[in-house]
């Protein structure tokens, strides 16, 4: 399981958090709170959260979805003089629904309390944030006002109707020119998520501003400004990848981990043996074993497979 640090450029494939879900009650760092935030979009949240503030944007912030306060800590820490955090999570109440209740137990469950969300969270803040301890589809009742926030973070239940609400609640809460970051809209073991996010691009009027491999990052607003912000940055020199795409006319930024050198080595290696005449190929192909064999190399280690 990939701790913060190291964590890979998508989540893994397994429902586990990044971290024991035993982690001591009072964390010392913030990688230390278990959960799914990794590094990539923990700098994507830190840049976007800043320029906000440079660039004199205010307003609240909003999470659904917040498991033991891993991202809710990073949002804490960019709120400024008069602004406010407000996290919607079931903790350890009981799901409305029976699919939700089962989305909770495989995943959640075993580890998650109020109580520990609240121990995480002071670990790194003197207060405490808004604690809604609900189905998120409570805030649907108008508790957060309109046109309050400028950053919405759903990552909640991955139901297609829940999702469908909660960017509904979010599109209702985001302040002109907000954002709205929306996890998991390309999982594989989340299709319903990704129904509700495009749907909402498509019919909502949602417009996308930059995807990573686990968030879409979105704006009901004029998305230039954002765009600016993030091209701003020279994340290439971070260790990160930067591509435009362009979906039905409109502009969208991709961010990425860069490949690592070890593997982007074997990709050239790969395409030279390509491009060799047989006879080479064979003779490189020769050395490489050679060169397996004196270092005792095993299948899949760094040496490219034949
Ligand atoms: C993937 S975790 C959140 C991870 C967290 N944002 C992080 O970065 O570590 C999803 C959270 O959503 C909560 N959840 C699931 N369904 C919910 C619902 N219908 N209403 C409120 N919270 C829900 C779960 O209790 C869980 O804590």
């Amino acid at each position: 399981m990939p701790s913060a640090e190291t964590a890979a450029s998508d989540r893994p494939a397994s429902s586990q958090p990044a971290a024991a879900p035993n982690a001591p009650l009072a964390p010392a760092r913030q990688a230390d709170i278990p959960g799914w935030f990794f590094r990539l979009d923990q700098e994507a949240f830190r840049h976007l959260l800043s320029a906000q503030s440079e660039a004199g944007l205010t307003g609240d912030i909003l999470e659904l979805g917040s498991y033991l306060g891993r991202s809710a800590v990073l949002l804490g820490d960019h709120l400024r003089p008069g602004e406010r955090l407000t996290v919607c999570d079931l903790f350890d109440s009981a799901a409305g629904d029976a699919d939700n209740d089962a989305e909770m137990t495989m995943s959640y469950r075993a580890s998650l309390t109020r109580r520990g969300f609240e121990a995480n969270y002071l670990a790194f803040h003197p207060e405490l944030p808004t604690i809604v301890q609900a189905p998120t589809s409570v805030l649907a009742d108008g508790r957060i006002p309109a046109g309050s926030c400028r950053f919405v973070h759903v990552d909640a239940s991955h139901l297609y109707e829940h999702v469908s609400g909660d960017i509904e609640v979010a599109r209702r809460a985001l302040a002109e020119n907000g954002l709205v970051v929306l996890d998991d809209y390309r999982s594989e073991h989340t299709p319903g998520v990704s129904a509700a996010v495009w749907q909402a691009v498509f019919t909502g009027g949602l417009r996308p501003v930059l995807l990573t491999p686990m968030k879409f990052y979105g704006t009901w607003g004029d998305p230039e400004p954002v765009r600016e912000a993030l091209l701003a940055r020279d994340w290439p020199a971070e260790g990160f990848t930067v591509d435009e795409d362009v979906i039905a006319g409109r502009r969208v930024l991709r961010l990425n981990n860069a490949v690592r050198p070890a593997a982007a080595r074997s990709g050239s290696r790969r395409l030279l043996l390509e491009l060799l005449p047989p006879a080479a190929t064979r003779a490189v192909r020769r050395g490489l074993r050679a060169l397996r064999e004196r270092r005792g190399a095993r299948p899949g280690g760094t040496v490219a497979p034949r």
